[in-house]
């Protein structure tokens, strides 16, 4: 299981170094080392959450990368980059991207083949609108999402699959308190895995994280589901409480 925070734009330097090192009590305390905690920081704290990380628990990555390596694009940074200081993660087509900066699925394709290049894993963000959802275009959504972004990185198939990780996100859910109902993110869990394989070509189903208002009171009815193997958390993941209940709930269901 992943257990991944997404921070956004959020925390000053001195509450992300205090979080950080919270993560990391978090990380060294849990007795499972098979749930594995990512921290999707902003860039700007990259090097204080590089300092918390072993990589075997605890791992962080760039919430956005430009497509190129290097070059006249001020403001921006590029996946070598973040590897370059300690970053083993790319989060890519999250969809406030998709709505602030206007990212489409080819240019997240292209992202996904930066952040390939440069050797990270790759957290693809797939989801739906509410009135897609509610026409019963979920699915299909969702689908082309995938199939578009992969479009753009077909010479690296089927390799890129062993570090492509989902991320199913109801655009509707995230940071509204609302989350989809189980058997919404069962079936919709089970339909991205079956694509993946029957049509797109993948060796073995990605895992796939749920994301969108996930905290602990309801995290452990999630992870139970199968083809859910963890969560992507944003408003959660900046309270070490909140966090630690989420590990704590992806721990007591790999428990089983
Ligand atoms: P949320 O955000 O947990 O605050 O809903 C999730 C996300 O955007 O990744």
């Amino acid at each position: 299981m992943i257990i991944a925070a997404n921070w956004k734009m959020n925390l000053l330097g001195h509450d992300a170094r205090d979080l950080a090192s919270e993560f990391q009590k978090i990380a060294k305390n849990q007795s499972v080392s098979d749930v594995k905690i990512l921290i999707f920081p902003p860039a700007l704290y990259a090097d204080i959450v590089n300092d918390v990380c072993d990589d075997e628990r605890l791992s962080w990555g760039g919430q956005n990368t430009h497509i190129a390596r290097f070059g006249a694009h001020t403001g921006d940074i590029s996946a070598e980059m973040y590897r370059s200081v300690g970053a083993r993660y790319q989060l890519v087509g999250h969809s406030e991207r998709r709505a602030d900066h206007k990212e489409s699925d080819s240019y997240i394709g292209a992202q996904l083949r930066a952040a390939h290049e440069a050797g990270l894993h790759m957290v693809l963000c797939v989801g739906e609108q509410l009135d897609q959802r509610e026409a019963g275009d979920a699915e299909k959504v969702v689908t082309e999402q995938i199939a578009r972004a992969l479009d753009e990185v077909k010479e690296y198939l089927p390799d890129l699959w062993d570090n492509l990780i989902i991320a199913y996100e109801p655009v509707w859910a995230i940071g509204t308190g609302r989350v989809a109902e189980p058997q919404d993110v069962f079936q919709m869990h089970k339909a991205i895995a079956d694509y993946c394989t029957h049509s797109l070509g993948a060796p073995q189903r990605p895992q796939i994280l749920y994301g969108g208002s996930v905290k602990a009171s309801n995290a452990q009815t999630l992870f139970a589901l199968d083809y859910v193997d963890g969560a992507l958390v944003g408003g959660a993941s900046l309270q070490q409480d909140a966090f630690s209940g989420i590990v704590a709930a992806a721990i007591a269901v790999q428990k089983g």
